[in-house]
């Protein structure tokens, strides 16, 4: 199919005087997926939403099918089954999935709402993308990986012709993704024109027909996949060449002393294993990388270290930090906070950062005690810190003052890693801390989080479903995989390839393959 779906031509947009968007001009096929592309606030997520209607733009023409529009607001767009699955959630906490599904719709006869009907339309439309998460839970109850499911079952209940993706993969497991391209595929058969936005650049090659690439909000250009390799696309995004497989040369220095042991450490809830039998060591200056699916029971490893894991939890094995045993029943974020641990999460809405308040409020945040005496908050201190930190993560725009909210997508991840550099921890939790994060970007945290490891002698345990990211970044590699520690490798001893085939489980398969060769 040929038919060009959604036609966009010279959309410029501004904020408060600052331009965003230069004469930009997209379109997209019926039965189409097309990858949008750029690094962290190139455009991407604004320009989407000058269609929906979030945001007006400040001139352009928008065609649907070939007709003008030009949505006032997010209804609008919804009514002419254009819809948007946002890279930042929109979903009420405390409202029940099918709810949220339906919000400000829900099926109704002689004024009152049918809630069996209701709950039955959200199953189809959850069980249309392989998810089973119930209608009737509460959505702050799920996890991250099911609300995103929720949020695209929200959008695809609109029946949309044109349907956009803001990073629909960033917190879903490989399983997920699986159903996630299902999904797509299904989408792309019946004719939708399907806008894809990540960072995961292999998902391009793996789904998409053609992409577009905007840099600095000006379209750079537009590609069939097939012309395309990874590194042609970084070149096109970043500006600069990168190496497509990740080769790791240097050879491992053991360190001298753990700042963090564990040994035979169990957490369950009831019959619920999070992980089992974990025994591990983090040096002075060291990064160790856990390399495992969502869902592994990395993340409840984290919190357990940083005494974040709910009372409900019944944890048994021994913590040493600085050689010293802790008493797991009095462990909590505070006493953790105070040893000198810090814990990057992977959930920035949830836990990580204060929308509301500006960059500057957030980056100093765990770092009060060195930027206060008494309550007052000494500003020339914190400014210099918080300047110094922008830079570290190439924050953009550099903006101490600038409101969280109005950060791009990448670069609300960046404050949250740089809230916790400024903390000076002793040992450092970083779960999927480059999510949504750009190529170029993560290069830059990875290199500011080693020279921390080197010359201040800081741990890291570093949670990661992106292997690549595990390879450049981890100096030891553990894999987990169903709440067990089941590999212990160097980076320069493996390959992303072989590290995926741990993690899935796949290692016999992998040498029988070998062997028949
Ligand atoms: N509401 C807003 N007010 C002011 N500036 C904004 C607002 N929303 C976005 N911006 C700015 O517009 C630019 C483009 O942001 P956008 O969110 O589109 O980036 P993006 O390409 O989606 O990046 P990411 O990959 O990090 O999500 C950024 O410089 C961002 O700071
Ligand atoms: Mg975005």
């Amino acid at each position: 199919m040929d038919e060009v779906a959604l036609k966009m031509t010279n959309i410029n947009k501004s904020f408060g005087g600052v331009q965003v968007l230069y004469d930009v001009n997209f379109d997209v096929r019926a039965g189409e997926v097309h990858a949008l592309l750029g690094e962290n606030g190139a455009g991407k997520s604004v320009l989407m939403k000058t269609l929906m209607g979030v945001h007006r733009p400040d001139s352009g023409d928008y065609l649907i099918a070939g007709k003008n529009v030009r949505f006032n607001n997010p209804t609008e767009a919804q009514r002419n089954r254009v819809s948007m699955v946002y890279q930042e959630f929109g979903l009420v906490k405390y409202l029940t999935v099918a709810e949220n599904i339906f919000m400000g719709r829900l099926p109704s006869r002689r004024g009152m709402i049918r809630w069996g009907y209701t709950r039955k339309r959200a199953s189809e439309v959850l069980g249309s993308l392989g998810s089973s998460v119930p209608p009737s839970a509460v959505v702050g109850d799920l996890k991250v990986a099911d609300q995103q499911e929720v949020e695209i079952a929200r959008a695809l209940s609109y029946d949309p012709v044109v349907f956009i993706m803001d990073e629909p993969s960033a917190a879903l497991s490989y399983d997920e993704i699986g159903h996630l391209y299902e999904l797509v595929n299904t989408l792309r058969e019946k004719g939708v024109a399907i806008v894809y936005i990540t960072h995961k650049l292999n998902e391009v090659f793996d789904i998409a027909d053609r992409c577009t690439v905007i840099r600095d909000g000006r379209i750079e250009g537009t590609y069939a996949i097939s012309e395309l390799d990874l590194s042609m696309l970084v070149e096109k995004m970043t500006g600069k060449k990168v190496s497509a497989e990740v080769v790791r040369e240097d050879t491992y220095k053991k360190p001298k002393e753990s700042i963090i042991e564990l040994h035979g450490m169990n957490a369950k809830e009831k019959d619920k294993v999070l992980y089992t039998d974990v025994d591990m060591k983090v040096g002075k200056g060291e990064i160790v990388g856990i390399a495992g699916q969502i869902g592994a029971g990395k993340t409840e490893l984290g919190k357990t270290i940083f005494g974040a894991l709910p009372k409900t939890f019944t944890i048994t094995g021994e913590m040493l930090f600085d050689g010293e045993p802790v008493n797991m029943k009095k462990l909590s974020p505070s006493v953790a906070k105070k040893m000198g641990i810090g814990f990057v999460t992977e959930d920035r809405q949830a836990e990580g950062i204060i929308a509301e308040q500006s960059v500057l409020f957030n980056l100093i945040l765990p770092a009060f005690q060195r930027v206060t005496r008494g309550f007052v908050i000494i500003g020339g201190m914190a400014r210099d810190l918080v300047r110094g930190i922008i830079k570290d993560v190439a924050l953009r725009p550099p903006e101490p003052g600038r409101l969280v909210k109005f950060l791009s997508g990448g670069n609300q991840q960046k404050v949250v890693i740089g809230k916790w550099l400024a903390a000076e921890s002793r040992l450092l939790i970083l779960d999927e801390p480059t999510r949504g994060v750009d190529v170029g970007a993560r290069e830059e945290i990875y290199e500011v989080v080693r020279q921390q490891v080197r010359e201040n002698g800081l741990g890291v345990i570093l949670l990661s479903s992106d292997l690549r990211e595990i390879m450049i970044a981890a100096d030891r590699i553990l894999v987990m995989r169903l709440g067990r520690i089941t590999h212990e490798v160097l980076p320069h001893e493996t390959s992303e390839r072989q590290l995926l085939h741990f993690v899935l489980g796949e290692e016999e398969e992998a040498e029988g393959k070998k062997s028949k060769k």
